[in-house]
């Protein structure tokens, strides 16, 4: 299991973080789904920014609660998101989807961690070989 490196960075708070993703789901608007989604980070800064799933009639235009977290973000002032974390209904730990891991790779600070199902992992252990702003590099 990846874990921080000691000394490099202040200790993460899980558990608050998870609680503040928890927090963040009951804001969760998924008449169709009626899956909420609850996500929060921690910025490079020492913000806490959260997100919920946001829904609508068209289904395949949904925002994911990492959608709604990275509006935060920016809308809060920038920076670089150096813990992650969302869960469901039960407030139990949820991997972001496919896209989502992509949305939260732009703005990644080197070394981001998130908590998954298998426990603490790198933002390179759950997006290998990512595709990035790098490769737009002329
Ligand atoms: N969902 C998220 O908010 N984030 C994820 O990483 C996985 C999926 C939402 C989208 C949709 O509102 C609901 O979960 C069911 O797919």
């Amino acid at each position: 299991m990846a874990s921080s490196e000691p000394g490099t960075r202040p200790e993460i708070d899980w558990p608050a973080l998870t609680a503040e993703a928890a927090d963040a789901m009951r804001h969760a608007y998924v008449p169709y789904s009626n899956y909420p989604v609850g996500a929060a980070a921690l910025v490079d800064d020492g913000r806490i920014i959260t997100g919920c799933n946001v829904e609508n009639a068209s289904y395949g235009l949904t925002l994911c609660a990492e959608c709604t977290l990275v509006g935060q973000l920016r809308l809060g002032g920038g920076g670089r998101i150096t813990a992650f974390v969302c869960v469901d209904a039960s407030g139990s730990v949820l991997m972001p989807c496919g896209r989502c891991r992509q949305l939260l790779y732009e703005f990644r600070a080197p070394g981001m961690l998130l908590a998954t199902v298998s426990g603490v992992r790198t933002m390179d252990e759950v997006l290998p070989d990512a595709f990035g702003p790098q490769n737009l590099e002329n």
